[in-house]
């Protein structure tokens, strides 16, 4: 990963090689910690911030479902993030702040365990990379289930949850997929390890509702919304396994991989094999949208305050 000059920890801006934590922090033992990926982009305002608001409202959702409560507040935290990136003089970059149980206290109940903050940001693309953008991913459904609503908590982006995720991506990749999707404990597809899915037939967007156990993707907000904009009809009901296969159009979305396309999934070609009209209309407004060109959406954006000086 490309590292930059500082962290901000617990308060205070700490060079990158210095942001440690003792062994015996709680979160490392249990995964008590919870955590955002959010993106900023260079724009003809300034560098902005993509939905910020709303992700930091997650994370502090995420946490209260953890009951971790964080010891700042959400405009702490968005003025930390901004200061942070002009600070390691940032135009673009992957922000990652997480919240976790820390050193002090041993064993399953957390609540005696200090509550920490950190936030790192550095330069990072695409996440399936700029080709997979470009012609769509090969993916394959996992073997494991996507986390269940009666075991754990899907719609929070807690760290030990990610353990889900991790077997799912490490199968598929050993498997020479790109990405794994997970189907949910019904059978019903769920989602990508670190994205939301949607499938086009007929010119219509389906894609699986928060009842599958989904996260709640702030991309697939944004994806809705542009879709409902361009009058293409999306609607959010189960969805079949074999819908994808047979499906005109696969995508998936997510803050670190933005909007890709899937051409293949299984081995059964999705389509024509080629990213198709739908696809690539969403994903072009969805890029402008993040880079701060399409007018509808610059309310999505917050421009970092603080003046970052060229790379
Ligand atoms: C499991 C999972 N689903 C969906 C998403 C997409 O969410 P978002 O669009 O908010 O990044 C992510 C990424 O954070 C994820 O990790």
């Amino acid at each position: 990963m490309q590292q930059v000059d500082l962290i901000w920890h617990n308060g205070e801006m700490v060079a990158w090689e210095d942001a440690k934590v003792h062994v015996l922090t709680h979160g490392l033992h249990y995964g008590t910690g919870v955590f955002e990926g959010i993106r900023a982009y260079e724009t003809d305002k300034g560098t902005a911030i993509f939905r910020h608001h709303d992700h930091i409202d997650r994370l502090f959702k995420s946490a209260e479902l953890y009951y971790m409560p964080i010891p700042y507040t959400l405009e702490e935290l968005r003025t930390a993030t901004h200061e942070l990136i002009a600070a390691n003089e940032l135009r673009e970059c992957y922000i990652r702040p997480i919240v976790f149980r820390g050193y002090g206290q041993m064993g399953l109940y957390p609540l005696d365990a200090p509550v920490e903050v950190s936030i790192a940001v550095w330069p990072w693309g695409a996440y399936l990379g700029e080709e997979g953008k470009r012609v769509g991913v090969r993916a394959k459904v996992a073997s494991w289930r996507r986390i269940s609503h009666d075991s754990l908590i899907p719609h929070a982006k807690a760290s030990g949850q990610y353990l889900n995720s991790v077997l799912a991506k490490i199968e598929a990749t050993k498997s020479g997929y790109q990405e794994a999707i997970l189907l949910d404990h019904h059978g019903f597809v769920c989602e990508g390890s670190g994205e939301n899915i949607y499938a086009v037939r007929d010119g219509k967007i389906v894609t699986p509702p928060h009842t599958a156990g989904i996260l709640d993707g702030i991309s697939r907000k944004s994806i809705m919304q542009i879709a409902s904009d361009l009058g293409v009809e999306m609607v959010e009901r189960d969805l079949a396994r074999a819908e994808l296969y047979l499906a005109d159009e696969v995508f998936m979305s997510g803050t670190a991989a933005e909007l890709v396309p899937v051409r293949e999934i299984d081995d059964h070609t999705v389509g024509t094999g080629e990213p198709g009209p739908v696809t690539r209309e969403i994903q072009r407004v969805f890029e402008d949208a993040l880079h701060g060109r399409d007018p509808r959406y610059t309310d999505w954006l917050d421009v970092v305050k603080v003046p970052s000086k060229a790379v």
